[in-house]
């Protein structure tokens, strides 16, 4: 990874994303384009940070990759990933790793201590931007209401899978990023009386 700061990153994870998922998964190249342009639009309300928010949303699903793939579980797959292999700045590998309140599929996967004691958590405020745009995002990429997007994965996976239970337990976790940001964004975009 180049050592340029934060500036020049959302381009550097686009590359990296983009070589390892667009072949591979297009469906899911087109998500994390469509996670990538929410992560951008929060430029209002997270100033110069919005590189590093777009630069993690490219990121938050390269665990995925089949190359990639190690314990199964993408979030600590893809920070371990980008923390072993490009060496990638600390911020990057914490919002990967905990992108869309991951703690909870964590413990379901016996995964917990792992990804804890690997990957710190980032500032609540850029966890949940990244937890926003993903959770606004459907998997082709086009934008979701939350409650939409929730939906959308329970009938993606169905009811017994392991996903689904996950986010289940995720819900209020995710629903009050979600707020957070819309309350943000409510302040920058409010008409001055
Ligand atoms: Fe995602």
């Amino acid at each position: 990874m180049p050592i340029v700061g934060s500036v020049g990153q959302a381009e550097w994870a686009h590359d990296l994303a983009k070589g390892l998922l667009e072949t591979t998964l297009p469906r899911r190249w087109a998500h994390t384009q469509g996670v990538a342009a929410r992560a951008r639009s929060l430029a209002p309300i997270l100033g110069d940070e919005a590189d590093t928010l777009t630069a993690a949303a490219y990121l938050h699903d390269i665990g995925y990759a089949p190359g990639l793939v190690d314990t199964g579980f993408h979030p600590l797959d893809g920070a371990r990933y980008l923390r072993d292999v490009h060496q990638a700045d600390d911020t990057l590998c914490r919002l990967v790793a905990h992108h869309s309140c991951a703690v909870n599929e964590a413990r379901e996967r016996s995964l917990f201590e792992a990804l804890t004691a690997e990957f710190d958590e980032e500032r609540p405020e850029l966890v949940e931007a990244l937890t926003y745009c993903d959770m606004t995002t459907g998997p082709d990429g086009t934008h979701l209401d939350v409650t939409e997007r929730l939906a959308e994965i329970h009938s993606r996976y169905g009811p017994d899978h392991l996903v689904s239970r996950s986010i289940a337990t995720s819900t209020p976790c995710i629903l009050a990023a979600v707020k957070a940001v819309e309350s943000a964004l409510a302040t920058i975009t409010r008409p001055v009386p």
